[in-house]
């Protein structure tokens, strides 16, 4: 995939990894817009990169997503990147987890959104220079951390997703980029909660370099040893990863 010359919409683009694939668009003379629902956010993103375009949007409501079509396809119409992104963090035991709602709306966010979008700007795609549609998923999308479930559950079905929809459109001029990161120092989950994962930086460049290869799948550290593992192998991850503290 080209990196420069692109017009990239980034889902979730105002923060964290969405944020550094944007710096480093914009770096390269691509037209870069991130929505989110976070006004603030998406203004503090606009100081600092002034050529950034935002736009407010919930991607977890189906109006919104149409919407969003709509205004980036008119405002953007040689828009041919579209980076699903946005993503929540809820660790939950499924035995006390409350009402549904909330689980549903985790799986709208990480799930249903970049299925929806996906299908949605695929048309526009099709007409434009280099299009491609990149799908965030997790190294965890290999093997789950049980103590969020759900989460799991939906970058696992992604995965699924990537691999069939880069099957399904082969043929015509989209490529389809799966980005699965390993744990990466943002504010998923909670502000300092993954202080211990890898620098944003260094893996924004990594993805980057993975863009610039022309890499169907991006993965890096522990989501490269998780995507490549056998099932002995998996089966051993999954131990260490579900091990009880002490
Ligand atoms: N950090 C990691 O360790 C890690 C590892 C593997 C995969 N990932 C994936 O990487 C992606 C980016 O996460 P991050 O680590 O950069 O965390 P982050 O900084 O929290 O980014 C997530 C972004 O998604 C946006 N978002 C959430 N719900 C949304 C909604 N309903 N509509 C529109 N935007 C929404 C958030 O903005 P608003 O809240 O303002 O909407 C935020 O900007 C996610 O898909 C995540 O699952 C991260």
């Amino acid at each position: 995939m080209k990196i420069e010359s692109n017009t990239v919409l980034i889902t979730g683009g105002a923060t964290g990894i969405g944020l550094a694939l944007a710096e480093r668009f914009l770096r390269a003379g691509s037209e870069v817009i991130v929505c989110g629902r976070r006004e603030d956010k998406l203004r503090e993103a606009k100081q600092r990169h002034p050529r950034l375009h935002t736009r407010i949007c919930d991607v977890s409501n189906e109006a919104d997503r149409r919407s969003l079509l709509a205004w980036a396809t008119a405002e953007f119409p040689r828009l041919n990147v579209l980076v699903n992104n946005a993503g929540v963090w809820s660790p939950l035991q499924i035995a006390q987890a409350g009402p549904f709602e909330r689980i549903h709306q985790d799986i709208a966010i990480n799930l249903e959104a970049p299925i929806h979008l996906s299908q949605l700007f695929i048309q526009h795609l099709h007409a434009q220079e280099s299009p491609v549609i990149v799908l965030v998923t997790s190294g965890l999308a290999f093997v789950p951390m049980a103590s969020v479930p759900v989460y799991c559950a939906t970058k696992a079905a992604l995965h699924s997703f990537a691999l069939s929809l880069r099957q399904q459109l082969s043929s015509g001029p989209i490529a389809v980029v799966e980005i699965a990161p390993p744990h990466v120092n943002t504010d998923l989950g909670a502000p300092g909660s993954n202080a211990s994962g890898m620098p944003l930086d260094e893996f924004a460049d990594a993805a980057m370099a993975g863009f610039a290869r022309g890499d169907p799948e991006i993965t890096c550290g522990f989501s490269t040893k998780a995507s490549r593992a056998s099932r002995a192998e998996l089966d051993a991850l999954f131990k260490q990863l579900n091990a009880p503290k002490h």
